[in-house]
């Protein structure tokens, strides 16, 4: 993945980038259930419409017009409880809200029976409004603030997870004041850095993130931290990267977190009893990526760290883990109307749709590869080349880079962009004061609006004058 944004410039002007998936499908009417929720299908007995949910796809753009995020409410749910399932009663599964976070998502996730990590006020907020019990939720950041810490600590929170050596007497001393002792973990940095199928287990302190495990500064930090009496510290923390389908980078990162484990033994006569091994599985966001099952994921890091405890003789710790975009990923697709269609010749097709780089930065920020398919009726038209594009001032602003399209694709069409239920609406902006879309969860020939679609009144009540 790229980390830089490219608004312009000679990389676009690729038709095809080398080891891109290359070709049409056979069939553009198929819809790949890797990379849709689980509900979709294509209607055949009326005229190829997309249903989601025992909902077509017309209907949801005329109630609650385009763009909007769909997101198969069944689909969430039956991916939370395999998590919660694959590791059983004798571990957690804490959605990491940072992917996406309303508070219907925070209720299904109650009732799956998921605990949820939050890092900022407003995600915290969030939970408590809908209920979440503050004992299943973590706080994380890596630079929260007083009233952050203090409404977290006040509310009882389940663990905080210290993130550096200030933190660690910042969130004592509040606790204290307040009379309580606070449950806490600490993020460390193991030195490993993971991304999709590669890893790199070194040299990766260099981050914002975490205490590093290099120079005995986390075994400082668990020193402190059991020294003060406003902390409980009940385990280690540690969260490798994101969108990873290795599993071998977790593998290095378990065995450093026991190692410490260890080294805490050892030193202070103190099993700790959990850890956490964070979030990053990844999904598919073509036909090209084979992403875990929870179940694998399950077996292969309770196999990892029962094998590090049993080689280190320590009682094996509770695990956690903090799957996002695994969950929410999935989950839902973003429906855009069609507008102005420019045939490049020679090159491509660019199809510009009425959200863009507002809806899903992800393409623009990490060059991430998304799939795309015309959805209001079915084509066999040819397949073309095409860019879908956004809305917005700025060359960059693409939605999907490269794909195919029906050749016969006009104005008025919808088509939408599977996987897009994480990080696109929790990243979603107004630039060019251009709305935010709803979210509109589908189950049951139902959909509902859980988040609403912003309004011009919205952008102007927050501006003052
Ligand atoms: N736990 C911690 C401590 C994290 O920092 C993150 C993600 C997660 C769990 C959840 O990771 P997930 O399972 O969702 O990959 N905006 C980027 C992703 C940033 C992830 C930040 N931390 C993207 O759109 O790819």
């Amino acid at each position: 993945m790229s980390r830089s944004a490219h608004p312009a410039g000679p990389r676009h002007a690729d038709v095809l980038p080398e080891g891109h998936y290359s070709g049409p499908a056979a069939d553009l009417n198929e819809l790949d259930p890797k990379v849709w929720a689980q509900t979709v299908t294509r209607d055949d007995d009326a005229n190829g419409v997309v249903t989601v949910g025992g909902i077509d796809v017309k209907t949801l753009a005329e109630r609650h017009g385009t763009p909007a995020y769909v997101l198969d409410e069944d689909d969430f749910r039956q991916r939370a409880r395999a998590w919660r399932t694959a590791f059983g009663h004798d571990a957690d599964v804490f959605y990491a809200g940072k992917a996406f976070l309303s508070r219907a998502v925070v209720r299904w996730l109650h009732e799956e029976g998921l605990n949820l990590d939050v890092c900022s006020g407003g995600e915290l907020a969030t939970a408590l409004s809908a209920g979440m019990p503050a004992d299943r939720i973590a706080f994380h950041g890596n630079n929260k603030s007083v009233s952050e810490i203090t409404r977290a600590v006040e509310a009882g929170v389940g663990r905080i997870v210290l993130d550096s050596f200030q933190e660690i007497v910042r969130v004592a001393h509040i606790a204290q004041s307040l009379g309580k002792r606070q449950r806490v973990q600490i993020r460390i940095t193991v030195g490993v850095e993971a991304h999709t199928h590669e890893f790199i287990a070194t040299a990766h302190e260099d981050q914002k993130f975490g205490i590093p495990l290099a120079g005995g500064q986390a075994a400082e930090a668990v020193r402190r931290a059991l020294q003060l009496d406003g902390l409980e510290l009940i385990g280690i923390h540690s969260h490798i990267g994101s969108q990873i389908f290795d599993m071998s980078g977790f593998e290095v990162a378990a065995h450093r977190v026991v190692g410490l484990l260890k080294d805490i033994r050892d030193e202070h006569g103190v099993e700790l009893p959990e850890i956490d091994l964070g979030g990053g599985l990844g999904i598919a966001y073509t036909s090209d990526d084979d992403p875990r099952e929870p179940h694998d994921i399950a077996k292969a890091l309770t196999e990892i760290v029962t094998r590090e405890c049993d080689a280190a003789r320590l009682r094996t710790p509770r695990i956690s883990v903090e799957p996002g975009r695994a969950i929410v990923g999935p989950t839902a697709f973003t429906l855009y109307e069609v507008g102005t269609i420019k045939p490049l010749d020679g090159l491509r097709t660019y199809v510009s749709v009425d959200g863009g780089m507002s809806d899903n930065i992800r393409t623009a920020l990490y060059d991430a590869e998304y799939s795309v398919a015309l959805v209001s009726r079915r084509s066999d038209a040819e397949p073309m080349l095409a860019r879908v594009v956004g809305k917005h001032c700025e060359s960059g602003d693409i939605v999907v880079k490269d794909a195919f399209l029906p050749g016969d694709l006009a104005p008025g069409d919808l088509i939408a962009v599977p996987a897009t239920g994480a990080y696109c609406r929790s990243m979603a902006s107004n630039y060019n004061h251009v709305l935010r879309p709803p979210v509109v969860a589908v189950k049951d020939g139902e959909s509902r609006v859980i988040v609403r679609r912003e309004t011009e009144e919205d952008l102007l009540r927050l501006d003052v004058g």
